[in-house]
């Protein structure tokens, strides 16, 4: 089988790579040169864990190809996937269509054969419907069906997520566009993965439900964790006991600074104004986008009240500035709210993250960029844990205090172990635990 994937992103790239070590052909086009420049020479133009080696691998075998050209990429394929951007419109929340669309154009226009236009980026419900009579107008005689099959990997794990998912989505209107996708994920099969055969709006709508009710998951956690830290009760033992009710389910109970990243914050927002829209308002969803939203900033005035209730002339210590462990992305990242008000407030940052990453262009003037967690730490008055990379976790306490001026320590992430960290003199603080 043969797939041109439009879009070398984490979902494009991933996808692309993962569909050609199950052995179909797959090109995958993207229109910024640079990044396929790069792939080209053998770079990978983003983080994620054991990416390179399954892209090289590859590419020598003569499966996977990069290009800028759509109508080269095209050529021969079954299917034509939409791996594009799907971010939030200014002003209003909803998701912008704008690359969805132009490259859906661009497929009709390129089409020659029969082939299948499967929607991998997140789309709101009714998106194929559209793209279904976007075609029809710019070129009635192409042989397109159009599907959807929404991605549900996560960065930092992509490609165990897509080679051993929990399900797979196939929204469709024909037997053929069915099994070209059931194709392209035979060796599924064999692990048993369960395959959700739907109409094309259900499909995309079981993709926003899906990580509009894990952002609810979180953001209760979180609220819970407030509550423990009022109670006197410890939000780790909450989740457990919670969690171990096999109708709750342990997963994305871990409380923290707020979800970010580039998909709960942009979904939900597109989540709720749909629902508005269409006259059933997701009011659960509404507020928990204002409850996260608030907590990144309740993170700030934490570690300004921890420090005596003023960071002016002090020097702080971030650890981790990415959105999440084992990825480079920043997008909608906890650190983009708290940085910039530790330094509004008056503080010096030290910062540092294990992969480079955008953050030096996001972070505000007064951001020192350090070269390990210790170098960060060096001479600071506090250190705020923002993001659990591994290494964090493995600090020892007793170098951390040697390394700092004071001994102040905001553990974000519950990623440390509190008596360890009390009894080498800090004064630590988590998240919902005594
Ligand atoms: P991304 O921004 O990393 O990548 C999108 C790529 O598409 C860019 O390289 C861009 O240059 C390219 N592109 C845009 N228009 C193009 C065109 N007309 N032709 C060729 N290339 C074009 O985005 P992403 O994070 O991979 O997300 C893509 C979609 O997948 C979004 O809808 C997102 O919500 C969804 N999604 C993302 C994740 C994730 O973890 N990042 C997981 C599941 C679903
Ligand atoms: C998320 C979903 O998990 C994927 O299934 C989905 O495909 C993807 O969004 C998407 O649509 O793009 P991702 O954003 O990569 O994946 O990362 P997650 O591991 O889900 O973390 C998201 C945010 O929630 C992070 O900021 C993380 O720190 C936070 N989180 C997660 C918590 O605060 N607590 C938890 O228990 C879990």
């Amino acid at each position: 089988m043969r797939v041109a994937m439009i879009g070398a992103g984490y979902v494009g790239l991933v996808s692309g790579a993962c569909f050609a070590e199950f052995g179909v052909d797959v090109c995958v086009v993207d229109t910024e040169v640079s990044k396929v420049e790069a792939l080209r020479a053998g770079r990978i133009p983003i983080y994620e864990p054991g990416l390179d080696k399954l892209v090289s691998e590859n590419v020598r075998d003569g499966r996977l190809s990069f290009t800028t050209d759509l109508s080269e990429a095209m050529e021969g394929a079954d299917a034509v996937f939409l791996a594009v951007g799907t971010p939030s419109r200014r002003g209003d929340g909803h998701a912008d269509l704008s690359y969805v669309f132009a490259a859906a154009e661009q497929v009709a226009r390129a089409a020659k054969g029969p082939l299948v236009l499967v929607t991998k980026s997140t789309v709101p419900v009714g998106t194929g419907r559209q793209i279904q009579e976007l075609i029809a107008r710019v070129r009635p005689d192409a042989e397109i069906e159009v599907a959807s099959n929404p991605e549900f990997l996560r960065e930092g794990n992509a490609i165990g997520d897509f080679m051993r998912p929990d399900r797979v989505v196939i929204g469709a209107e024909s037997d053929r566009a069915f099994q070209v996708l059931r194709r392209l994920y035979r060796p599924l099969y064999l692990i048993e993965t369960p395959i959700v055969q739907t109409g094309i709006e259900t499909a995309e709508l079981i993709k926003y439900a899906a990580n509009a009710f894990l952002a609810v998951k979180i953001t209760f956690i979180n609220q819970m964790a407030d509550l423990c830290e009022k109670a006197g009760a410890d939000v780790h033992d909450v989740a457990r006991g919670m969690g171990l009710d096999g109708r709750i389910g342990r997963k994305f109970l871990h409380a923290g600074p707020g979800y970010g990243g580039s998909c709960f914050p942009k979904d939900t927002l597109a989540l709720a104004r749909t629902a508005q829209e269409l006259g059933a308002p997701a009011t659960i969803v509404e507020q928990t986008i204002a409850a996260n939203d608030a907590r990144k900033e309740a993170m700030a005035e934490r570690v300004i009240a921890a420090m005596g209730g003023s960071v002016a002339g002090k020097t702080i210590a971030v650890l981790g500035l990415t959105f999440k462990p084992e990825t480079d992305d920043m997008r909608d990242a906890p650190s983009l709210v708290v940085v910039p008000r530790l330094a509004q407030a008056g503080a010096t940052i030290r910062a540092y993250d294990p992969q480079p990453s955008h953050a030096r262009q996001l972070m505000p003037a007064a951001t020192h960029f350090a070269d390990s967690a210790l170098d960060a730490a060096e001479g600071a008055d506090a250190v705020v844990l923002l993001t659990e990379w591994n290494e964090f976790r493995a600090l020892s306490p007793d170098r951390l205090k040697a390394t700092m001026a004071g001994n102040t320590v905001l553990d974000l992430r519950n990623a440390w172990d509190p008596q360890a960290f009390r009894e080498a003199g800090f004064q630590y603080q988590s998240i919902g635990r005594p």
